[in-house]
């Protein structure tokens, strides 16, 4: 009678918990997304692809990650570092998202990661590079998929001194990024033996590119470094060739990623370097490809890359704390340990918060960046300022 009892006490127990675990099961609250990202300009490109990537990380889960749907709210933030702190507190203090995911430009996403810092809201970067972001502005809660904006430069300046150029001109436009990116080159290119002779620069978004072509004539370089994005690429690359230089034109990948079609042949033999390259020819990447272009019927780029990671990372902090974003220290910390399987090759995180990963040197070819060396395996850069509490 009395083990009868315990039996029936036991059994319904059992049953009590496993009603309990199936209603933790069916919490389907949505995890809030914010994406604040240039949905106009010159970028408007690159955030397609940048959610894009995301999106099809998320559909590869079945629709959720860690048990929950997402909810994306959405902010144009043009590319304009005047309205970026207003911009990013609709998604903060309006509709209280659970994950800033943004943006392009390095000048906004300055604004953002200090509004994110502030508030404590967690803050993935899909692209912009800025130092200052892994540097003063560091914080737990905020992590870049992308490149810090000295990695690529850096890569690419190593090869440019190893193939014996000596004298460079450097030609960006002037704000965070392009001098970023230009200072990594700088750096690599010193330390393989070469000199930037002239820094050439235009406002962003500028691309009015004549009286910086002459000037590049008459410098007489061995080679020419230069970063533009989107739009702003397209019409740099045809520009140079238009205007006949025969200097090679070396520069980060964003000169010449999502791009190609729109260049055509003029963007043939641009040396660049960038995390990654459209022949990386990895069971990874081939199948990441493969899915891609079923889904959306074009290639993916380096920023379909970066937004698709930006998922698998966040989906990684979810898993953690099973879906309760509460819990921010224990996915914050997931989310750092992370080493992600990324279409790039490997990806960690420094503890500043930047991308750890290979800098590829590619050159452009049959309508492709194709591999030509790696320039720096699993490139940290340097610590600018990092103070984490
Ligand atoms: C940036 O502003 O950090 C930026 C923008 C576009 C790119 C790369 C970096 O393609």
């Amino acid at each position: 009678m009395k083990k009868k009892f315990l039996m029936t006490i036991l059994s319904a127990s059992l049953a009590l918990g496993g009603m309990v675990h199936m209603a933790q099961a069916q919490d389907k609250t949505p995890v809030k997304v914010g994406l604040m990202l240039p949905y106009s300009g010159t970028y408007s490109a690159l955030t397609e692809m940048i959610e894009r990537g995301f999106k099809l990380y998320v559909q590869e889960q079945g629709g959720e990650l860690a048990g929950h749907p997402m909810e994306y709210f959405k902010v144009d933030d043009e590319s304009d570092p005047a309205k970026a702190a207003d911009n990013v507190n609709k998604l903060i203090k309006r509709d209280k998202v659970d994950l800033i995911l943004g943006t392009v430009h390095s000048g906004v996403a300055m604004a953002m990661a200090k509004a994110a810092k502030e508030s404590g809201t967690l803050m993935i970067v899909p692209n912009a590079g800025a130092v200052n972001i892994t540097g003063p502005l560091c914080a737990m809660n905020i992590l870049r998929t992308s490149f810090n904006n000295w990695q690529p430069g850096y890569g690419i300046g190593i090869y440019a001194g190893e193939k014996g150029w000596k004298k460079a001109v450097t030609v960006t436009w002037n704000y965070a990024a392009g001098n970023e990116m230009a200072k990594g080159f700088e750096d690599g290119f010193a330390e393989t033996g070469g000199k930037v002779s002239k820094a050439l620069r235009l406002p962003f978004p500028n691309v009015e590119f004549q009286s910086i072509l002459t000037d590049i004539a008459s410098q007489k370089p061995d080679v020419v470094f230069a970063f533009f994005a989107g739009g702003g690429a397209v019409k740099f690359v045809k520009d140079y060739a238009a205007a006949g230089l025969t200097m090679p034109l070396v520069g980060t990948g964003f000169l010449t990623d999502g791009t190609l079609e729109a260049q055509g042949d003029s963007a043939n033999g641009v040396l660049t370097g960038l995390h990654y390259a459209d022949d990386l020819d990895t069971e990874t990447d081939n199948a990441f490809r493969k899915a891609f272009e079923a889904e959306y019927g074009v290639a993916p780029d380096v920023y379909a890359v970066q937004g698709y990671d930006a998922a698998q990372v966040f989906a990684a902090g979810l898993k953690a704390v099973d879906g309760d974003v509460s819990k921010k220290d224990e996915m914050e910390k997931a989310m750092r340990e992370a080493v992600i399987d990324s279409p790039r090759g490997k990806l960690t995180f420094s503890p500043s918060g930047d991308p750890v990963q290979d800098i590829y040197v590619r050159e452009v070819g049959d309508g492709e960046n194709k591999v030509v060396s790696v320039a720096v395996e699993q490139l940290v850069p340097p610590v600018n300022g990092c103070r984490l509490q």
